[in-house]
């Protein structure tokens, strides 16, 4: 068979083990060809391609990032989009897609799979909100950045005596904050799903600094106070004069400090959490799903996706897959609750 892959969306620690796993299984167990695409759908309309054999993927196991490139572009955004998608496959003879991806390359891939083109996603996302498999590669990854990241606030807050506000990626699901703030030993974690209020996270930064220590705020990127009094506005301005907006983590240090009277200082991660080597579980999970997904090619599946269910790799319908967001429930978040302060 000639199976295509393709990696959507944002860059995620895993994605080239879930290629190597591909080629490597399509072409030594199942005598496959595989072609790669050039940065996600943007590669399948423009019939950009990259030849794939096992010598292609030699080292690729530990690799961050993705080397065949990613993008956002959605073809059913584009004048023709979704017909170019499939005169390439028809014109390359490819017989399925491998699409891996998060709710937006999934989505795609669904509606692709509908007008005839067999496809197989694989899940990808740091954030792990995608709810049709347990985990998904990257987040551990991402989890162990953010939590090494507290361990050495810690020492430097302890230090100065500040408070330490530490912004992590999550702008719909709080997980990478909810399970890097637990095992960091935040001193409270925020997370989109649970609208914080904004006395109670001063009550317990000011219960820390009581404690003789520095308190540690997690927050997700989409977090939000309950009452909505949480302004952005730094009061700072750009080389342009226009006024500079922060991020939650900034407007939380800075409140954290006029209400406590202490330094505060807010740490964004951003996209370190996204770059770098696998974790161990990371390149597992995805070499799991890369050798799943040649199976369900050639058992013949289309309009699925493999996902993890406990500790099997199972193939769940795409429409499924994407249907709703997994998000942190009120009982996960209230575990952590009993740490706070
Ligand atoms: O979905 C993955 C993710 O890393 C989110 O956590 C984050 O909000 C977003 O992508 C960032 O996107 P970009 O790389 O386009 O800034």
């Amino acid at each position: 068979m000639r199976i295509g892959i393709l990696t959507g969306g944002g860059d995620c620690p895993g994605l080239n083990a879930v290629i190597r796993a591909v080629v490597r299984s399509g072409t030594t167990q199942h005598g496959d060809e595989v072609v790669g695409f050039r940065d996600g759908w943007r590669g399948v309309v423009d019939g950009d391609t990259v030849p794939l054999d096992v010598a292609a993927t030699r080292g690729l196991l530990p690799r961050g990032g993705t080397v065949l490139g990613t993008s956002r572009t959605n073809p059913f955004a584009l004048d023709g989009g979704p017909e170019r998608v499939l005169e390439t496959c028809r014109r390359l003879g490819i017989d399925a897609l491998v699409p891996v991806g998060g709710e937006d390359t999934l989505g795609v891939a669904h509606r692709l799979a509908g007008a005839g083109l067999r496809c197989v996603g694989v899940p990808k996302t740091i954030d792990n909100d995608l709810d049709a498999t347990d985990y998904t590669f990257g987040f551990d990854t991402a989890v162990g950045v953010a939590s090494e990241a507290i361990d050495r606030l810690h020492t430097t807050g302890d230090s100065h005596h500040r408070a330490l506000v530490v912004e992590v990626m999550g702008r719909h699901a709080g997980w990478i904050a909810l399970h890097a703030g637990m095992s960091g030993g935040a001193t409270v974690v925020l997370v989109p799903e649970r609208p914080f209020d904004l006395d109670a996270v001063v009550a317990h930064c000011q219960h820390r600094f009581d404690s003789g220590f520095s308190p540690i705020v997690v927050v997700s990127e989409g977090a939000v106070p309950a009452d909505g009094h949480l302004t952005t506005a730094t009061g700072q301005r750009d080389a342009f004069g226009h006024e500079r907006l922060g991020g939650i983590g900034e407007a939380l240090a800075r409140v954290i400090e006029q209400r406590t009277g202490r330094e505060s200082r807010a740490v964004v991660l951003g996209h370190v959490q996204r770059g770098g080597t696998p974790t161990p579980f990371d390149r597992v999970l995805a070499t799991r799903f890369g050798l799943a997904a040649v199976r369900a090619v050639h058992s013949g599946a289309s309009d699925v996706m493999v996902a993890l269910r406990g500790t099997d790799i199972v193939q769940v319908p795409l429409a499924e897959a994407i249907a709703q967001l997994k998000l942190v429930p009120l009982e996960r978040y209230e575990e952590a609750e009993v740490f706070f302060g």
